[in-house]
């Protein structure tokens, strides 16, 4: 796979999923953008990236949920790089809640994972016409499972709207050859759980309970996730758009 003068946009790129795909990219040799909020883990990626093929990232410190923010993505990529090729819509929170807590979770979860998502994607459609580029849109088996082990209705509810999301644009976008997918993990080793509110000691339980408890007995692994997230991004996807593509070791048959 050839990312050769792509130019790739990746948000979450300070952590997680994100870093294993900016890094992917880049020894592809993409001219990777990295987002995020975390300078100094961003700093560090970007250090990583520029190993791997001598090119130098251009990093984009981003709070998905102010809209002037994501605006600056789009306009600092062109600045930089004058075109897009790909959309890596990672970044997401893991946001817990009952449904006896009113709104505040809800709200909270969606403008992060699916209102941000559809800012940054209306800003980078033009410019992915222009060069028929694709997107790829990080979602969640919790799409389409309740998940079990932990209290995730907010964030069960937006990774649904975001495949619906995925679907409805890669309609549209088809008739432009533009091309949308999604890719949707199961659990995942990332620092996502703690951020998401859990202490180490829970996170420890849950992994070992997950490890134990998946069909094929164990957790997904971020470089895994990277892998499926760049194969959708090149050109051996050319067939492939409005798919959600699960990699979950069997959890979501559970
Ligand atoms: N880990 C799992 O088990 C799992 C399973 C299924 C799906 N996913 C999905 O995979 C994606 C990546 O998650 P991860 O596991 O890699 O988690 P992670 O390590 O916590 O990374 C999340 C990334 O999103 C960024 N982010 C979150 N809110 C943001 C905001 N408001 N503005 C800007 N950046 C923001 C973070 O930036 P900073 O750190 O710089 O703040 C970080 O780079 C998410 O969409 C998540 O829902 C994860």
């Amino acid at each position: 796979m050839d990312f050769n003068n792509k130019v790739v946009v990746i948000t979450g790129a300070s952590s997680g999923i994100g870093a294993s795909a900016a890094v992917l990219f880049a020894r592809q040799s993409a001219k990777v953008v990295l987002v995020g909020r975390n300078e100094e883990n961003l700093n560090k990626v970007a250090a990583q990236c520029e190993t791997a093929r001598g090119i130098r990232p251009l990093v984009v410190r981003a709070e998905l949920d102010t809209d002037a923010d994501v605006e600056a993505i789009v306009s600092k990529a062109i600045e930089e790089f004058g075109a897009i090729n790909v959309l890596v819509n990672n970044a997401g929170v893991g946001v817990c809640g009952s449904v006896l807590d009113g709104v505040g979770p809800y709200d909270k979860v969606m403008a992060t994972n699916v209102r941000a998502v559809y800012l940054l994607t209306s800003l980078a459609a033009p410019h992915l016409i222009k060069t028929k580029g694709n997107i790829v849109n990080v979602s969640s088996v919790a799409a389409f499972k309740p998940i079990k082990d932990a209290d995730y209705l907010p964030y069960c509810v937006s990774k649904a709207a975001l495949d619906q999301f995925t679907k409805c644009v890669a309609l549209e976008m088809a008739q432009h050859g533009v091309r949308v997918n999604s890719v949707n993990p199961g659990g995942t080793r990332t620092p996502f759980a703690e951020n998401a509110g859990f202490t180490k000691a829970q996170v420890e339980e849950l992994y070992k309970a997950r490890d134990k408890n998946y069909p094929l007995g164990k957790m997904v692994e971020s470089e895994e996730v990277a892998d499926l997230i760049v194969y959708l991004a090149s050109d051996r996807a050319r067939s492939i758009t409005g798919g959600v593509h699960v990699i979950d070791n069997g959890e979501s048959l559970m």
